[in-house]
């Protein structure tokens, strides 16, 4: 049988992907491409697919049908062994998921030791320098639990960072925060794609839509309904779903 092998293009292609929970069709045929050193937002309301797109491109939920390709092999391929690839997608979420019960370094050398098998002394250097780039380095042996919200999201984007991804995944980093504590973890966000990093970014800050990605994907009812560059999306939409959804959302003072 031949494998059907993408040439060298995107870092991740998504293709005619479908997803079901019982009878409702949460995706509906996604097509998506993400280039290397590509920042990419997803936007839409709530219960349009974001999370669950997310999820199919690194297998936390298993596609009903569809492709998705990352560095040319198809993740849903029974010959991928998906845990190696999975190391190379970093994921982050609303609700940070830290170990409560062990401090911020061992937070991030868990994964790097144990999946990798890294030494101890060589993923703490790793962790600590991952740690300083995102201004935790002195919270090094502090417990989550005593940490605020911005600074547990930044411990888990030094986190999934120890894995060295090539791509980084987040969905809605910054929903659960107060709003005064955003901007350190959008701040962190941004320096990450200015240094170059693959990022697919689920978010409801239209600023860092705007300001930062290369392009903004527009999500309605498991469709992407219009994608473009965030000149194109926020500047002159075509779709007047689009329209309707970002003269909502622009509304809302403290959007
Ligand atoms: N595991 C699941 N089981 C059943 N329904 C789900 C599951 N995950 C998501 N859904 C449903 O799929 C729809 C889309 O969800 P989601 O991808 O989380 O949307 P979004 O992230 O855009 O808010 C919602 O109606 C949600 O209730
Ligand atoms: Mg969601």
């Amino acid at each position: 049988m031949i494998e059907k092998v993408q040439p060298a293009g995107p870092l991740v292609r998504v293709e005619g992907l479908s997803k079901s929970f019982g009878s409702h069709e949460v995706l509906k045929g996604i097509d998506l491409e993400v280039m290397p050193g590509e920042v990419a937002t997803i936007i839409g309301a709530s219960g349009s697919g974001k999370s669950t797109l997310l999820r199919c491109m690194n297998l936390l939920e298993v596609p009903d049908a569809g492709h998705v390709w990352f560095h040319g092999q198809d993740l849903a391929s029974s010959r991928v062994n998906v845990n190696r690839l999975r190391e190379k997608i970093g994921m982050c979420f609303q609700g940070f998921n830290l170990f409560n019960n062990r401090d911020v370094l061992d937070n991030c050398t868990l994964a790097p030791v144990t999946l990798k098998k890294m030494g101890r002394e060589q993923a703490e250097e790793l962790a600590l320098s991952r740690l300083g780039e995102v201004g935790m380095e002195e919270f090094a042996h502090a417990r989550p639990a005593t940490l605020s919200g911005g600074q547990k999201q930044r411990v888990a984007i030094a986190r999934a960072l120890c894995m060295q991804p090539d791509l980084m995944l987040f969905d809605e980093p910054t929903s659960a925060l107060d709003p005064e504590i955003v901007g350190e973890v959008l701040a962190v966000m941004r320096q990450l794609a200015q240094g170059g990093m693959t990022m697919v970014v689920v978010t409801h800050e239209m600023s860092f839509a705007r300001n930062v990605s290369d392009r903004v994907v527009f999500m309605d009812q498991g469709v992407i309904a219009e994608q473009g560059s965030p000149e194109k999306i926020f500047g002159s939409p075509e779709q007047p779903r689009t329209r309707e959804f970002l003269s909502r959302y622009l509304e809302r003072p403290s959007a």
